[in-house]
């Protein structure tokens, strides 16, 4: 199996992949990338060198090519599972769940429920922009990710002020506007398999007030959504999927619900997402992810036992950030061991990503959630509140 990509995510796949037998090939950029330490072979490329990867794959002889996690990867893998004749999900599909103009197009072409959308490349664009939108909207890059270059836009000037940095972190120098939605999001995991996608979750996203609006700091299992909106989202979710192509893979769908119970998709991505979904999936449903998208790049058969849920778990996923958040902001003198988080009651995982001499910022970007605490209980509610009281355990003492 060829990774492409051998960060800390990828990392776990990389080595459940030998837990299930396989020779793991991986290829990072970075030397010191841990996943590279921990496959069978590791290779120094960066990944956006589609023909580099192909090298590699064609000579090491891979059945098989995967990203988990890595937004920037997925376009890249389905192109070097082309050059090689190996099972993907296809380079247009590929585009389509990870270039947000792209996809927008193409749902609005399907009459999926969306925000209105503009694309834009200069600032010369951005009044047209606008007046297509309205107001609020927000602002992000076509193709990046983990919440990087995305901003709430109330007027021109905003536009003005933050355009820049939204097309620098775009590959292709483009960016797009969108209506902004208040209301309550949802993200799905759901296996595409065939042609036929089985939602396998639905869970509330939570998001932090303030500038780092669109990161999820609480994941919560069941939704606290149910009857007919829920199935309106669900419906809306599969054909999200089916609009975009994906006929064998696993789909990362995130909704927005609005009070008036329309629900409007945000994107698609066409991978494993990060941010702990993998762990949701896993003790929410009894599915392993990692699993399936291993035998999906190898084309082999993903039976229901692998790919329905087997039980149904309420849990909640607490994100360790700050402001807001348990975290305190500042340089990290000391960090306290995570027992106490550990033993608290309903707990089943926590982790914290932080060293001393660091430093916490006020949460912004998917990247500034330092760590998780995830618990489960009878409910989700009373998941949350264990959850929650567990994370405020995390002794982390700043200068
Ligand atoms: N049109 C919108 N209205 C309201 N919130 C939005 C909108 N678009 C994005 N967001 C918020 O920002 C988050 C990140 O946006 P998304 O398009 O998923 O970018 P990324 O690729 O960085 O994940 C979303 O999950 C959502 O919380
Ligand atoms: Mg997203």
């Amino acid at each position: 199996m060829l990774m492409v990509g051998a960060g800390r995510h990828q990392r776990r796949a990389i080595e459940r992949a030998q837990e299930l037998g396989l020779r793991v090939v991986g290829v990072d950029r970075n030397p010191d990338a841990p996943g590279l330490a921990a496959a069978d072979v590791g290779e120094v490329v960066d990944f956006t060198d589609v023909e580099a990867v192909t090298e590699v794959g064609r000579r090491r002889g891979v059945d098989g090519v995967l990203t988990v996690s890595a937004d920037r990867a997925v376009p890249v893998v389905a192109a070097v599972a082309e050059a090689l004749g190996l099972p993907g999900i296809g380079t247009e599909t590929a585009h389509a769940m990870t270039h947000k103009v792209a996809m927008r197009r193409l749902l609005a072409e399907r009459g999926v429920p969306q925000p209105e959308f503009a694309a834009l490349r200069s600032i010369g664009e951005r009044r047209a922009a606008l007046e297509a939108v309205g107001l609020p909207a927000v602002l992000k890059p076509a193709d990046s990710g983990g919440q990087r270059g995305v901003f709430r836009i109330a007027s021109l000037d905003d536009l003005e002020a933050h355009l820049h940095s939204a097309l620098s972190e775009s590959a292709t120098g483009e960016a797009i506007v969108e209506s902004f939605h208040e209301g309550l999001e949802l993200n799905g995991l759901a296996v595409a398999r065939g042609g036929e996608v089985e939602l396998l979750t639905l869970s509330d996203r939570l998001r932090p007030p303030g500038i780092g609006f669109g990161v999820g700091w609480t994941h919560l299992y069941p939704s606290t959504l149910y009857g007919d909106v829920l199935a309106r989202v669900e419906e809306t979710v599969v054909r999200a999927i089916h609009a975009l192509g994906l006929r064998n893979g696993i789909a990362f769908p995130q909704v927005i619900v609005s009070d008036d119970g329309e629900s409007r998709i945000v994107e698609v991505a066409a991978r494993i997402p990060g941010g702990q979904m993998a762990d949701l999936a896993r003790h929410a449903v009894g599915v392993d992810l990692v699993e399936i998208a291993l035998r999906q790049a190898l084309g082999l058969d993903v039976p229901d036992e692998l790919a329905r849920p087997s039980f149904t778990q309420p849990l909640a996923i607490k994100f360790l950030t700050a402001s807001p958040g348990p975290l305190p902001t500042g340089r990290v003198a000391s960090i306290g061991s995570l027992d106490k988080v550990l033993a608290f009651p309903g707990v089943v995982q926590a982790e914290l990503y932080l060293q001393a001499g660091e430093t916490i910022r006020p949460v912004r970007l998917d990247g500034d959630r330092r760590g998780y605490v995830i618990a489960v209980a009878d409910t989700n509610l009373e998941a949350l509140e264990r959850a929650e009281a567990a994370a405020k355990l995390v002794d982390v003492i700043v200068a």
